[in-house]
């Protein structure tokens, strides 16, 4: 029931989709405490940006965002800043900007209901301290997707990878209870989603005290109703026997494995503290890629880290080409306050000029290799579950199993339905695919 005086939230996310399913945990517990959402921050009582802290980048876009913010606000609506930036930064976003009135860290969202009351009441906080214990369990969350649901069953990270804030802002590793994770992927079902994706730094480490990431695969894969089960980002260096033969064995994972490779220079992963040689990396793809068959991989990379040279940047093109990925994240080295890195030699720097050519150089690389092998594929026939309306108007929007982009004509209604899809087409980097007609029924709905 919706009222005329019934408080509004409006929240703007960024980052990857741990902030997102945060996101639809603050949004439901502030649902619950009376709140009534909007889409535009102009018509909100409470403005939430959750925000990221991984680039320079994506900091930039968040201090223009919240300028732009103070012409949009409502007069008297409260604007607060959340997510690892909020953590990062805490009381400094209040002395900087004195249109906000609220931070809160990753592990204070139990307090946001009440924080907010204090913020509309004129008090100007910062939350940031970490809670090892929180994983908001009694939160309901509100989910942003219809037909996927992001699950987090792991916080924080106990990594240190030399590039890397997001131990400082999410703090240590910490795992969810797996009888908790599997009682929310049956409430997933219960509300008509039949994919999930397991959300944790490094997923896999995943560990409750008794049970680990091959347990939690197969009692989220043996839910009723749950046909795709996927997760991000697994690190390489987890991919214990136990967890490549659960993958292999649990009908629900989807062929697609997304491995941040992030170089492909042992000397430059090395200095990354990533834990593992270049020839680690391939030995964990091919044991992946032995066990379960036709399996994609996509991956992340980083160019430009202090001290990478032409040598080291071309084996990172080599071990693009040889892996053959099916899409890849690509960035540059973005030097982050507070983390290892900083302490290389200043004469380390790769100048700005050198990383932008040599990324201009990996995306085209990794073009040529997703396009060689999407030609390769066209007329096989995938399983594509519709997701959305695609862009280009009267088209949907679906996946395959491997994590590939299918575009195909069709009604709204079929969104959330599977369908056998022939691939026609391809962009390069997405399919176009066409329904094929098994027996009477036309797509195959769940
Ligand atoms: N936990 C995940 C990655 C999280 S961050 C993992 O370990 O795989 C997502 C990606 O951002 C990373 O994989 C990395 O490629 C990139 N990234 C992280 N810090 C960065 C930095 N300082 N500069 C550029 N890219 C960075
Ligand atoms: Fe960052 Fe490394 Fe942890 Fe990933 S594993 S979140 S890159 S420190
Ligand atoms: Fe960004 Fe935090 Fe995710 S830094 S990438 S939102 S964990």
């Amino acid at each position: 029931m919706t009222s005329p005086t019934q408080s509004t939230v409006y929240i703007e996310t960024y980052g990857c989709q741990m902030n997102v399913s945060d996101s639809e945990l603050m949004l439901g517990k502030l649902e619950a405490s009376g709140y009534r959402s909007v889409d535009a921050p102009e018509s909100a009582d409470v403005i939430l940006v959750n925000t990221c802290a991984i680039r320079e980048h994506a900091e930039q876009r968040v201090i223009g965002r919240l300028g732009e913010m103070k012409s949009k606000m409502k007069v008297g609506a409260v604007l607060g800043v959340t997510g690892c930036m909020a953590q990062r930064l805490g009381p400094q976003i209040l002395e900087r900007a004195s249109h906000v009135s609220l931070v809160i860290g990753p592990d204070g969202y139990r307090s946001l209901p009440l924080l907010v009351e204090n913020a509309r009441r004129g008090a100007r906080t910062s939350s940031t301290n970490f809670d090892l214990e929180e994983h908001y369990e009694d939160f309901t969350p509100r989910r942003f997707d219809k037909v996927k649901a992001w699950i987090p069953v792991q916080r924080g990270c106990d990594y240190r990878c030399t590039y890397c804030i997001v131990p400082t802002t999410r703090g240590p590793e910490r795992s969810r209870k797996l009888d908790d994770v599997v009682r929310e992927t049956r409430n997933i079902v219960d509300e008509g989603m039949s994919e999930v994706v397991l959300l944790g730094q490094t997923v896999n480490s995943y560990n409750d005290g008794t049970r680990d990431f091959a347990d939690l695969l197969r009692a989220v894969g043996a839910v009723d109703g749950i046909r795709r089960l996927r997760f991000t980002s697994p690190h390489p260096n987890d991919f214990s026997d136990r967890v490549i033969s659960a993958m292999a064995e649990t009908d629900a994972v989807c062929e697609h494995v997304h491995l941040p490779m992030q170089s492909g220079s042992t000397r430059v992963l090395k200095r990354m503290l990533r834990r593992y040689t270049r020839e680690k990396y391939f030995e964990c793809v091919e044991r992946l890629r032995s066990a379960i068959p036709r399996l994609s991989v996509t991956t992340d990379v980083i160019v430009g880290f202090p001290g990478e040279t032409e040598e080291d940047f071309d084996e990172t093109l080599s071990a693009v080409r040889e892996v053959g990925f099916e899409d890849a994240f690509t960035f540059k080295f973005s030097l982050r306050e507070g983390t290892p890195a900083t302490r290389f030699p200043a004469s380390e720097t790769v100048s700005d000029e050198t990383s932008s050519d040599r990324l201009a150089r990996l995306i085209e690389t990794v073009r040529a290799g997703v396009r060689d092998s999407n030609l390769r594929q066209l007329g096989q026939r995938r399983e594509v579950l519709i997701e959305k309306e695609a862009r280009r108007g009267g088209l949907l929007q679906g996946r395959t199993r491997d994590f590939k982009t299918v575009i195909v004509p069709g009604e709204t209604t079929m969104i959330g339905s599977y369908a056998t899809v022939e691939l026609t087409g391809t962009t390069g980097s997405t399919f176009t695919g066409s329904f094929v007609r098994e027996r009477a029924s036309l797509p195959v709905a769940v």
